[in-house]
């Protein structure tokens, strides 16, 4: 038998061998300094380089030719084409050029895939000093001898290693001797330290050239190495390579991408625009955190504090490299060990996601183009008359007298603020859409937003201190500094005098990239370094002012070259702080533009996608990716944005849409409408059934949302964070789940009536009918009728419903039932989080209810964790247990016969109904076999 100390011996010698088998070690530098918490050891440094040992490993599907090449004729220049790092990343080169910045020249065919002028194998950088304690852990400092080939070259840096916590690392590069400007995050980032000895990294510093290592303590594994490729720090071009553990690299958003990024040579900039989704395409977020599938079930994640222009480039090798034209280098590394683990590991740096309100998750509906508020009230009407569930009616801009934001049209939306009251007293809600330009031409003395904005100098200024005029709908505007705090409390007063009038429940914030439709402003831009900075990213329009402001204009923090990122994030703390404050109830915030943080304020929705498959298939990541942000209340425009919807795919996006965590139908002006009851009778119905069971699952959606505010776990969750050690979970991206027990698998090709699904290992049940599938890990075909959407749940879960209804003020009320998924053992576990809906900090203010349901035993019981909040006067009104092997004698409800029950031998479904039992105290429901 083996004892405690058995096991752990052997571990340990797992561990040693293992780390021995990865030992790939990079060539290093004689001064190889370690981390003060790694165990000394001594290390020798093997002759191939990582970038040959990479190239070796690499399997991926790189376009590279294996030819020998004429390369500037050196040993130091012999790296395999998939593993050269670009040394003229900056601009095009001649040779001459090239081997002038001490480079390697090696023309290849073709003109994508690897650089002609790359970094030979040692190549002059910074010299690390010796590594001195600090409170929270290290410190060196790096100086440059040589200068590089950049302008404004930082020749003296500090580093700071800062042991953040057992699985986060965090490393800092700065100008040694002056201050540059540093990202700081809305509310700061919690203060948090190390709290043991057995953190599960190892870092290792070469010091000459600088470099650093970092290792999965447990297995040796190398998770980043700096060392492949030179560091350059220049003013405005900030340079860090790395090597990455395996092609399973996710994150580096918001682009249009499957769940795994191409490693094929792809570039991806990080640079917020108002752009619809397409491929290749900076977009309207940005997120510097990409996590790394490491083909074991380990994962890991790294996250660059960064709001500059950032490109990232991807290569086969498989490597990184990051380049910024600005700030500091702040990259926290994340060890897990699981998925899961580094999502909770970045969200305890970024902050975690807010509570949304429980109305929030009901249906949305949407268009730009509901052109009066006659039209806007006959729509909702239409809605409820055909039956279909609508929680929050929205309009657009259409109801802004001449586009200009806290005005309303007097002639086409004159009864507006009766309308909002008419939908409150329906137990529906209303969201208006708020853009952050202020128009600026109105006459003076007309439009208080903007007389009041220039009196307390809200505005983002020019270069030469006049406040910068853009031009977005209303014609000129000027645009809110949210970095200043004074704009932040008139922002304040504008929708407190707003809302005083027109009592919006929440609010949408668009064009907050900020989109403009000139470029930089209305004057045009100085000629300055921020304007054209030694090197521009690969952006959309070619220069960073492109459809937004100049990069010269300037903030309360900062210009805007450094804080353009930062826009949108800044503008929803704004308006989720303003709301807060005037309603007294949780905020409701829906932003475009996004930045790390933002899920503790706002909601997301992808932008202005086409109303087309490829579109509709493309959602899946970017809903899931979003998740990976932190921010879960995530969704699609349902049906598509832009251009005309088809039936088909208005059912099929329906379908999807119904399992995003945010769910609202938009459209365009022009095209054909597709509120659900302008389609055939068959379509509404299946766009009732799939919003019914939305509506229906609604409590544990709500439930997953408490899970993901207080724990940081994913609400919309892609299969490799459930199911780390399953390969073929890797790259699903057609399929979700909702938690870690309802899997789904919609159709996302026109004609399809069948699809194939993946169901990992053990058994699954069909939503619909209980149909149990026992799973291998398989993909199985599924019948994939118009009217149906596959929802399978994993065995040995409790899903929490209600009965639906028309609106969740309604639904709330309404008893709920349960559906459980018994295991191969007959047991189950499921939980409901519970409060009223809409009051501030329940779970901090422990005003809430918490109930745990256990199955087993034919047996199944309630425990309630914590009783404090609104369950009063709902019962269970009954349950469907999956999986019960054989026809039950009787059914007892808190030890009293049931009537009303029914068992199917071909699904082995039980079914109870016509229960009453108060939610509020223990229940008990048996069924003898
Ligand atoms: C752009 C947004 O992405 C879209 O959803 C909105 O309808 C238009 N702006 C008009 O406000």
């Amino acid at each position: 038998m083996f004892t405690g100390s058995t096991v752990a011996a052997l571990l340990f010698a797992f561990s040693l061998l293992a780390f021995l088998y990865n030992n790939n070690w990079p060539r290093l530098g004689s001064g190889l300094v370690r981390s003060g918490r790694d165990e000394q050891r001594e290390i020798k440094a093997p002759e191939r380089s990582v970038n040959e040992a990479a190239a070796r490993r690499n399997t991926a599907g790189s376009a590279v030719r294996s030819e020998k090449v004429g390369i500037s004729g050196d040993r130091e220049c012999t790296a395999a084409p998939e593993a050269r790092f670009d040394c003229a990343r900056d601009r095009t080169l001649t040779r001459g050029e090239c081997e002038e910045r001490g480079c390697c020249y090696g023309p290849l065919s073709g003109s994508a895939g690897p650089p002609w002028c790359f970094y030979p194998r040692s190549y002059p950088g910074y010299t690390m000093g010796p590594l001195s304690p600090t409170t929270r852990g290290q410190t060196a400092t790096l100086t440059r001898k040589k200068p590089s080939y950049l302008p404004k070259d930082i020749s003296s840096l500090r580093l700071e290693v800062i042991e953040e916590t057992t699985g986060c690392l965090h490393l800092t590069l700065k100008d040694a001797s002056s201050q540059r400007y540093e990202v700081h995050l809305p509310g700061g980032i919690p203060e948090s330290s190390a709290d043991n000895q057995s953190v599960f990294y190892a870092a290792e510093y070469q010091s000459d050239p600088f470099g650093f290592i970092v290792r999965r303590r447990s297995n040796g594994r190398v998770i980043m190495n700096t060392t492949v490729a030179p560091l350059l720090f220049a003013d405005q071009y900030l340079q860090m390579s790395t090597s990455l553990a395996s092609s399973l690299v996710s994150g580096l958003g918001e682009h249009y991408t499957s769940i795994l990024l191409d490693l094929n040579w792809t570039s991806l900039t990080l640079w917020n625009r108002d752009m619809a989704p397409h491929a290749d395409a900076n977009l309207y977020g940005a997120h510097p955190f990409y996590i790394v599938q490491e083909e074991d079930g380990f994962a890991h994640g790294v996250f660059l504090l960064n709001s500059n222009a950032i490109e990232v480039m991807l290569q086969p090798t498989p490597a990184l490299t990051w380049v910024s034209t600005g700030g500091i280098l702040d990259l926290y590394v994340f060890l897990g060990p699981d998925p899961q683990s580094v999502i909770r590991q970045y969200l305890h740096i970024i902050g975690y996601p807010m509570m949304p309100p429980y109305w929030s998750l009901g249906f949305h509906l949407c268009r730009w183009g509901y052109t009066t508020s006659k039209t806007t009230r006959r729509v909702a009407q239409s809605m409820h008359d055909a039956n279909f569930p609508l929680d929050v009616q929205w309009n657009d801009l259409d109801y802004a007298n001449k586009r200009r934001v806290f005005t309303f049209d007097p002639w086409r939306f004159g009864d507006l603020p009766e309308i909002v009251d008419e939908f409150h007293q329906r137990g529906m809600k209303y969201i208006l859409i708020l853009d952050p330009g202020i128009s600026s031409s109105s006459l003076p003395g007309t439009y208080p937003p903007f007389d009041d904005g220039l009196k307390r100098d809200v505005f983002i200024k020019n270069a030469t201190g006049h406040v910068l005029i853009g031009k977005v709908w209303p014609g000129p505007t000027a645009f809110p500094d949210f970095t200043n705090p004074e704009t932040r409390t008139w922002w304040e007063d504008c929708i407190r005098d707003f809302h005083s009038k027109v009592p919006v429940d929440g609010l949408w914030i668009d064009m907050n990239e900020p989109a403009s439709f000139v470029q930089g402003s209305v004057e045009g831009c100085p000629d300055s370094d921020l304007e054209n900075p030694p090197y521009t990213p690969r952006v959309v329009g070619g220069r960073l002012n492109s459809g937004t402001l100049c990069m010269s204009a300037q903030q309360k923090l900062s210009s805007h070259y450094n804080l353009h990122n930062l826009y949108g994030l800044t503008e929803a703390y704004a308006t989720h702080s303003a709301l807060k404050n005037i309603r007294r109830k949780r905020p409701f915030v829906l932003s475009r533009s996004s930045y790390p943080s933002i899920g503790r304020f706002s909601g997301v929705w992808t932008g202005d996608v086409r109303s087309d498959w490829e579109q509709l298939r493309f959602s899946i990541p970017a809903v899931l990716q979003f998740g990976l942000f932190g921010v879960p209340l995530v969704g699609a425009d349902v049906c598509g944005f832009g251009g005309d919807t088809t039936e088909e795919l208005c059912i099929r996006w329906m379908q999807l849409g119904a399992f995003y965590p945010f769910m609202r139908n938009h459209n365009d002006k022009p095209n054909a409408p597709q509120e659900p009851y302008v389609f055939g009778q068959k379509a509404q119905a299946a766009m009732r059934t799939a919003l019914n069971l939305r509506y229906s699952l609604l409590p544990f959606l709500y439930t997953l949302f408490h899970h993901t505010h207080t724990s940081a776990d994913t609400v919309a969750r892609p299969l490799f964070i459930e199911f780390p050690t399953d390969p073929n979970c890797q790259s699903i991206d057609k399929q979700f789940l909702w938690g870690s027990l309802l899997l789904i698998s919609p159709v996302l090709e026109e004609g399809a009536v069948e699809l194939a699904a993946y169901l990992p290992r053990g058994t699954w049940y069909s939503l619909h009918d209980g149909q149990p599938f026992y799973s291998g890990g398989q993909y199985l075909l599924l019948p994939a009728p118009l009217d149906i959407i596959n929802i399978h749940v994993r065995e040995g879960h409790i899903i929490p419903q209600q009965e639906p209804a028309l609106t969740t003020t309604a639904s709330r009320r309404n008893p709920f039932f349960l559906t459980v998924a018994l295991s191969a053992g007959g047991w189950a576990r499921g939980d409901l989080f519970w409060d009223d809906g809409e009051s501030l900090d329940t779970f901090e203010t422990q005003n809430y209810c918490y109930l745990i349901f256990i199955a087993g035993q034919s047996q199944i019981v309630s425990e309630l964790v914590k009783l404090n909040g609104d369950l009063d006067g709902l019962v269970l009104g009954g349950l469907q247990v999956f999986g019960v092997p054989s026809p039950p004698r009787f059914v007892l409800a808190n030890g009293e016969k049931v009537g009303d029950f029914t068992y199917r031998t071909d699904t082995k479904v039980l079914t109870v109904t016509k229960l009453a039992l108060s939610m509020s105290e223990v229940f008990t429901v048996q069924w003898t076999l």
